[in-house]
């Protein structure tokens, strides 16, 4: 059943307990008494960008929590509403409809519908299922994406692009990178995936996961939620849990393990975790923006050039992604990939 209707079906048949292969063990769940009650993740203003306030502000979040929220950035609301609203129209969709993109009957291997993270390799699975998109071109999109969800997605990639650019810039700037030419551009975010993700109601939250403990292999993914909220972030300095409160309009952006790896360590990838709820449905929709397969990333040459020890190797991107969805969602462990 789950196979065939995702979390989705099963949550619509009306169980009242959770079924056994979604508990977790306890040391994947979030412990609640670790969460933290506070507002610590910034909001920042993209108003007025090139000032130095918004610049610093941006640095000093990607450092300290890996997390921040923009608003004023430049995306139209309504962009992020169809965004948003393409999705449940894609998740609505009869089973029969939606298991034409699933791993066996998908027209692409750049399109993937499922459920979970990555199912033959959990101990448990996850409360979500998902539709991923490899971004290759409009043609291929146009001609293989769900019609479903296309037009939303497409529109939302392409009015997001600029402020993605202008963040890099900024990150790129304290890195002592202060021209991002083409190749440069590539490396940083020459590829990009959408996914949308859903997590339905859940008869059991505190047994299981929405999504279990990891940090993002991305440069950056900027990442658009309706506004139930349950995204948690790890504090790194006193390792509670901190929430990421919907705010309206705004993008969350968090730093990825690739963004972490080239900075030498000085933005950080962040463990994050999603809470599954138990009276609401939820969505989110990452994009993740991404070296392309076969770059090599390591510390950028420009930071090194001051003496400066690199802490990573350098590695084949795609390997780096390929050791990240062989295994479950473990936390920071894909890093050490790196090492
Ligand atoms: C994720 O980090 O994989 C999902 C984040 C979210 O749904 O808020
Ligand atoms: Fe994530």
């Amino acid at each position: 059943l789950t196979k065939e209707h995702g979390v989705k079906g099963l949550s619509e048949t009306g169980i009242k307990t959770l079924p056994n292969q979604y508990i977790q063990p306890l040391e994947e769940r979030l412990c609640m008494t670790k969460i933290v009650p506070k507002n610590a993740i910034p909001i920042i203003d993209l108003s007025d960008p090139n000032t130095t306030g918004v610049v610093d502000a941006i640095c000093n979040a990607a450092e300290r929590w890996g997390f921040f929220q923009i608003v004023n950035h430049g995306v139209p609301l309504q962009v992020l509403e169809n965004a948003k609203e393409a999705t449940p129209r894609f998740f609505g969709l009869p089973a029969q409809e939606k298991n034409k993109y699933s791993k066996d009957n998908s027209p692409s291997n750049t399109i993937r519908y499922g459920t979970s993270f990555s199912p033959q390799a959990e101990k448990a699975l996850e409360w979500k299922d998902y539709l991923s998109l490899f971004y290759v071109s409009d043609d291929e999109a146009s001609a293989l994406w769900p019609a479903a969800c296309r037009d939303g997605l497409l529109e939302y990639m392409r009015k997001s692009e600029a402020v993605v650019k202008q963040l890099l810039k900024m990150l790129m700037e304290k890195l002592n990178v202060t021209e991002i030419d083409k190749s440069k551009e590539d490396l940083l975010m020459g590829s990009r995936r959408i996914n949308i993700n859903y997590y339905p109601i859940c008869p059991n939250p505190v047994l299981t996961v929405g999504v279990g403990l990891h940090s993002d292999v991305s440069t950056l993914t900027i990442l658009l939620q309706d506004d139930i909220g349950g995204l948690y972030v790890r504090d790194l300095q006193d390792n509670s849990w901190i929430h990421v409160p919907p705010v309206k309009g705004s993008i969350v952006i968090n730093v990825g393990d690739a963004l972490q790896i080239m900075s030498n360590g000085r933005y950080k990838s962040v463990e994050h975790c999603v809470v599954a709820n138990g009276s609401k449905n939820r969505i989110s929709v990452p994009i993740f923006v991404n070296p392309r397969p076969h770059d090599i990333i390591g510390p950028l040459p420009e930071l090194l050039a001051s003496g400066e020890q690199p802490i990573y190797k350098r590695v084949l991107y795609s390997d780096y992604v390929k050791h990240f969805f062989r295994k479950a969602h473990d936390g920071k462990a894909t890093v050490d990939y790196a090492k």
